[in-house]
């Protein structure tokens, strides 16, 4: 087995900001950052119809964070030599989609948007990392959302196969991994994120229009897997949930019988059918229910059938309680609320910290799917303190880091065919849950307040050290061998 690569991670979203040069205007950058409240934090993971309306008006009074991210349009080449200095394996990044394609519909992409891109990637391949592509991650052009119903449609496809096969032909020779679709499985528990749906007003989502985009998001990953390999490119594909490590709150049956329920739907159905290549047993039953109705082709079964991701992927920040009981004793987590468990600490955000939850997760995803799994996201969301002489002492998340770091290094010992960690958010950048600046992954600062006020300078953090370290260290034991 080969050993693990050692990464970091961005979104554009979330990092690169650069809302000039023909960028369109996308969901993400519809949101607006709120003070926190609890009521804050469920209007701002949600997209409705006024607050779309607000977005696009010239002298709306709020401030949309995702439009500035951290300036990595304007720091990405020194972010890039910072990354050089860590020295990281790998290198996980999305590409804007209304950057390139600012309504979704252009044929051609916009020229300054292929330019910095290209910088870009051709400076992390000249550097030697390796580069991760998400096509998709939690943004897509606003247009196709008014216009269509973003993932509803299959106009989305159409215009996503227009973007993805750009990507595909544009950088086929130099991109290691593809992945598709971000936690492809957030289109059924954040519907805004995932598949873009904009929720009515006074009303629920409906379950029909989420399982419909999540099926063409399905067909979507298919197709590009299928044109990228008959384009022979260089990179493999990857397909990725976010994972939740579920405990039963009792032995009760009862709860232990949620725990399954929650598992196949939250957790494992899209995985299941990208890495399987068809759907789950449990799916009719399931649609049935809940009265989903939606025709899936033989073309599309074929499509799905041969055309499967290599390589499983996941992001993994808490373990999630389930139970049957109605009184629950709540906490929040990944885009999801969960029941706490008095074994676990949280973070400042609630997240229950749980690293063997992280092994457990590795050997079960393993298990079911028999593929190379990667972490393609993980990490300490926490408010950092800049001090007088520019320094970060963070070491509660560089004990995160060891006590994660030490579960996936037994895991691999396990035979676990772990190929790579990658660290989420490596140099800060907003946060995707609660649009705020406050909530730092990184280990380089930047200096910025969740109003878009500072200077956006980087600093490296303690953590950067200890991370470098770890990876020569790791790289030496792996020579040593
Ligand atoms: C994942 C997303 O769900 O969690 C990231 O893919 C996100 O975009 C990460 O940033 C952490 O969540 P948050 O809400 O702390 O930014």
């Amino acid at each position: 087995m080969s050993r693990i690569l050692w990464g970091g991670a961005t979104s554009a979203s979330q990092y690169e900001g650069g809302f000039t040069d023909g960028k369109g205007l996308d969901t993400q950058d519809c949101r607006a950052y709120l003070p926190r409240t609890s009521n804050a934090t469920t209007e701002t993971r949600l997209l409705t119809q006024r607050q779309i309306e607000e977005a696009k008006k010239k002298d709306s009074p709020y401030y949309y964070p995702f439009r500035v991210g951290t300036k990595g349009y304007e720091y990405g080449s020194a972010d890039i030599e910072l990354l050089k200095e860590l020295d990281l394996d790998i290198y996980r990044l999305s590409i804007s989609w209304s950057r390139l394609f600012p309504t979704g519909e252009e044929v051609e992409p916009n020229p300054a948007g292929v330019s910095y891109y290209d910088k870009v990637l051709n400076k992390l391949y000249n550097a030697g990392i390796k580069i991760f592509i998400t096509i998709d991650h939690y943004a897509i052009p606003l247009n196709l959302v008014e216009k269509y119903g973003g993932w509803t449609s299959i106009k989305t496809v159409a215009a996503y196969m227009r973007f993805s096969s750009f990507l595909l032909h544009k950088w086929g020779a130099i991109v290691d991994y593809w992945l598709p679709i971000n936690e492809i499985n957030a289109g059924y528990f954040s519907p805004f994120n995932g598949v873009a749906l904009v929720k009515p007003e006074n009303g629920e989502y409906n379950y029909s229009d989420i399982f419909l985009s999540l099926h063409h998001q399905f067909i979507a990953s298919a197709k590009t897997i299928k044109l990228g390999k008959e384009l022979k490119v260089k990179g493999k594909f990857c397909a990725m949930i976010s994972c939740f490590c579920y405990y039963p709150l009792t032995p009760k049956p009862e709860d232990n019988l949620e725990l399954v329920e929650n598992e196949e739907i939250n957790q494992w159905y899209c995985m299941d059918v990208l890495a399987k290549g068809y759907y789950p047993y449990y799916a009719k039953p399931f649609f049935d229910k809940h009265n989903i109705n939606f025709e899936i082709s033989a073309a599309d079964k074929e499509l799905l059938r041969n055309n499967t991701c290599d390589v499983v992927t996941f992001s993994y920040y808490d373990s999630c309680i389930c139970t049957a009981d109605e009184n629950k004793n709540q906490t929040a987590g990944n885009l999801v609320v969960t029941t706490k468990n008095p074994y676990l600490k949280a973070t400042e955000w609630g997240w229950q910290i749980d690293p063997m939850g992280l092994r457990t997760t590795l050997h079960k995803i393993y298990d079911r799917y028999n593929k190379p799994v990667m972490i393609s996201e993980n990490g300490l969301g926490a408010k950092d303190v800049l001090t007088s002489d520019q320094k970060v002492h963070d070491q509660y998340r560089i004990d995160y880091f060891k006590a994660h770091f030490d579960q996936i290094i037994k895991a691999k010992e396990e035979n676990v065919d772990v190929i790579a960690y990658i660290a989420w958010g490596i140099i800060d950048i907003v946060s995707a849950g609660s649009c705020e600046m406050d909530k730092r992954y990184g280990v380089v600062y930047v200096d910025a307040d969740n109003k878009g006020q500072g200077t956006f300078k980087r600093y490296k953090k303690d953590s950067f050290e200890w991370y470098k370290h770890f990876i020569e260290h790791q790289r030496e034991r792996s020579r040593s061998k």
